[in-house]
């Protein structure tokens, strides 16, 4: 029998995973949150004007609702070059238990882009991070469309996630 390997998306993985996996579940994350304080330069921006993108935080008594992606243990290490090359400006991978709405629990990989990496940006106002993601645009595409395809992801599944939905609302009232 092979093995399996959980991989966690919380952000662009949720709504687009390119890779191959067995299975997909609704997963959380405990003692973590998510928020636009990642630049991207190299996706959803450029350097001399960066985007945001998801990262997660440590955050006592918050969860971070995701994708759990289920892939074989042979193909783990060929997925997470392709992501380790994708995910390059400045997510570290982490490893922390996932709970499923069933009460099971897994070990899982997630990346976390922390405050040490050169292209982390950190806390702003909800106004001015949704300024910034509605002017910025890199070789992925617009930021917007990042912001917007997340957000209806987490709706789609029912998670909740004021930030990303506050973010939305700043994007849509400008
Ligand atoms: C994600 O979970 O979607 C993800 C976020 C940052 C880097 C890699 C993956």
């Amino acid at each position: 029998m092979t093995s399996s390997i959980w991989l966690f998306g919380y952000g662009s993985l949720i709504w687009r995973p390119d890779f191959d996996f067995n299975s997909s579940r609704i997963a959380w994350v405990d003692g973590w949150s998510r928020r636009f304080w990642q630049g991207s330069h190299d996706h959803r921006g450029v350097p001399e004007a960066p985007g945001r993108v998801a990262t997660l935080i440590p955050l006592i008594g918050e969860r971070c609702g995701g994708m759990a992606f289920e892939i074989d243990a042979e193909s783990a290490v060929r997925i997470f070059d392709q992501l380790d090359y994708r995910e390059k400006n400045g997510y570290e991978r982490f490893q922390a238990p996932l709970y499923f709405d069933d009460g099971n629990q897994v070990e899982g990989v997630f990346y976390v882009a922390n405050e040490d990496n050169h292209a982390y940006l950190g806390p702003a106002p909800i106004e001015k991070i949704a300024a910034q993601i509605k002017r910025s645009h890199g070789p992925s595409g617009s930021n917007e469309e990042y912001l917007r395809n997340l957000a209806d992801a987490l709706r789609r599944h029912k998670i909740e996630d004021d930030h990303v939905f506050s973010i939305e609302s700043g994007i849509i009232a400008r």
